[in-house]
């Protein structure tokens, strides 16, 4: 497949933002690469760009000057597609159009070897739809790199229904050598992070719509509790809503309307509006300089418990025990089923069902319900719900207890499943789902969310961590009270739990 000499020699088409990053990536890697864009300008503008890159490299000192000149030196721009006759690997990072790719496919099938790969770097367009239209579409792999690409570990290498698995593993190997982490996954909408990802967006935008809580409240929730460098909806912003909601828009038709994927009304109205985050001033915040940021919702101080009762084995938060006792508060335990007690009021993490319905099974009148944490050592916040039936003085006792622990205490409606509970579930599910359709395999799921996302852990490990019982439980719970199959269980989970079998074993 690939000439065997030292170092492949790479070209890369496409010398915009993502052009410019792969090519630095695979100069840097000590590859020749050759560079053409149909601006002719733009290569050079490319490699200037790179140029400044490296040159903050070598103000960091993890460079030197010298090898930021041969790093220059290995990219040659070209004004002919001609001189690509000869390269090894061609990545494409052109304008996401899919004619467009084909026709340039096209051209380069007429002018390189036979033994060269032709990889996308597309994000959302079909590798076997853009491979169909060549006279060998099994040379043809996506090599999805993430922005920005020097920076960004994760590469997902895809596989067309054409594509020979030499081909895939040659790329795979390629792209690890330039010390990325890659995973491989069958051409699918979305392919692996961005279709995983769907929920981290959708479920926080269902519980603005919800009226859950305010939108910094929800952040603080998913970064302080739940662990995640970024809110969602700071994320959004980020992103651009323009782009975060046609992507939603693209996948939910992909997948033939599957209700997993609905966008949302709230994003629409955002994008109706002008506002789209960052890059307009103004999104879900306000990015003015005089705007005043409103801070999320934190419960002021109550008292503290002095005994609490502990009843039967808290699972995922467990570690809570031993936090009590270290606060120097009277612990007791008996039999039962998982939950704390202050006083007359039951404490319990949440299980997908609103406090307001568990009440009524729970033998209890003062019901407070906690959210998910990544690690409630760790975590600086901790997310409460009262049952309608319950008093303002059952929440505060309960908030009392986690501010004990020194954790800051927002509270939100009752929603079923709170924040991270919910959200870290339906990533799980879409997760599983994606094992499930055998577009990848587990570990692809968790190493492509923690490189290509951030995330604090995999969800099928943290699946795992909460105990596929209680993920189940949870959404079994969501897909009845909504009765939406948007919240429909995976089968691999079902299969898991039915087996008694985690993801990981
Ligand atoms: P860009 O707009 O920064 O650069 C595209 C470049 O391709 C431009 O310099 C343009 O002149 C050139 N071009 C357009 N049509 C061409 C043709 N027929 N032949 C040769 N050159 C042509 O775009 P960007 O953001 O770098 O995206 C490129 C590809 O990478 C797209 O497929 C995009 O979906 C994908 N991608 C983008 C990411 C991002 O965050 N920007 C992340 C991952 C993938």
């Amino acid at each position: 497949m690939f000439m065997e000499h030292e170092k492949e020699k790479v070209a890369i088409v496409g010398a915009g933002t993502m052009g410019a990053g792969i090519a630095q990536v695979a100069a840097s890697a000590g590859h020749p690469v050759v560079m053409y864009d149909q601006e002719t300008n733009a290569p050079g503008r490319a490699i200037e760009s790179i140029k400044l890159n490296l040159n903050r490299r070598i103000e960091r000192g993890r460079l030197s000057e010298d090898e930021r000149d041969q790093i220059i030196g290995r990219i040659q721009p070209t004004e002919t597609l001609k001189d690509l006759a000869t390269v090894d690997l061609v990545v494409e990072a052109i304008v996401e159009d899919l004619e467009i790719k084909r026709a340039l496919f096209g051209q380069l099938e007429a002018i390189c070897s036979t033994y060269t790969v032709f990889a996308s770097n597309t994000s959302s367009l079909s590798i076997t739809e853009l491979a169909a239209s060549l006279k060998d579409p099994s040379r043809m792999v996506g090599l999805h790199f993430f922005n920005p690409a020097p920076v960004m570990k994760l590469v997902e290498v895809v596989r067309g229904h054409a594509t020979i698995s030499e081909v895939v593993q040659r790329v795979t190997q390629l792209a690890s050598s330039w010390g990325k982490h890659c995973v491989q996954t069958k051409s699918t909408p979305g392919f692996i992070v961005n279709r995983v990802a769907r929920p981290f967006y959708g479920e926080a935008l269902r519980l603005l719509q919800e009226q859950a809580c305010t939108v910094p409240t929800v952040d603080a929730i998913m970064r302080e509790s739940g662990g995640f460098k970024m809110g969602p909806l700071q994320l959004m912003d980020l992103v651009g809503h323009d782009v975060n909601y046609a992507v939603t828009n693209s996948m939910y038709r992909a997948y033939f309307e599957d209700p997993r994927f609905k966008p949302s009304l709230v994003q629409k109205e955002l994008v109706d509006a002008g506002l789209l985050g960052r890059k307009t001033g103004r999104g879900f915040y306000d990015y003015s300089d005089q705007a005043t940021q409103e801070p999320p919702q934190s419960l002021e101080p109550q008292q503290h418990p002095s005994k609490v009762r502990v009843c039967g084995e808290l699972g995922v938060a467990g570690t809570l025990v031993d936090m009590i006792r270290d606060a120097d508060i009277e612990v007791d335990h008996i039999e039962g089923e998982g939950r704390l007690q202050i006083d007359d009021v039951v404490v319990a993490l949440t299980d997908g069902r609103s406090a307001t319905e568990r009440l009524l099974v729970e033998r209890c009148d003062e019901l407070v319900l906690f959210d998910l944490a990544l690690d409630y050592i760790d975590c600086e916040r901790v997310a409460l719900t009262r049952a309608d039936q319950s008093t303002p003085r059952a929440l505060n006792q309960a908030a009392g207890l986690f501010q004990a622990l020194g954790k800051t205490v927002s509270v939100v409606d009752d929603v079923p499943g709170m924040v991270v509970m919910r959200t870290v579930c339906m990533l799980a599910n879409e997760g599983s789902d994606t094992v499930n359709q055998g577009v990848c395999d587990m570990e692809a799921v968790d190493t492509a969310m923690r490189y290509g996302t951030g995330y604090p852990i995999g969800p099928l490990a943290w699946a795992d961590r909460i105990g596929i019982d209680h993920v189940v439980t949870v959404l079994h719970h969501l897909h009845r009270f909504y009765g939406e199959d948007r919240y429909r269980v995976s089968p691999l989970l079902m299969r898991k739990f039915h087996a008694g079998r985690n993801f990981y074993d």
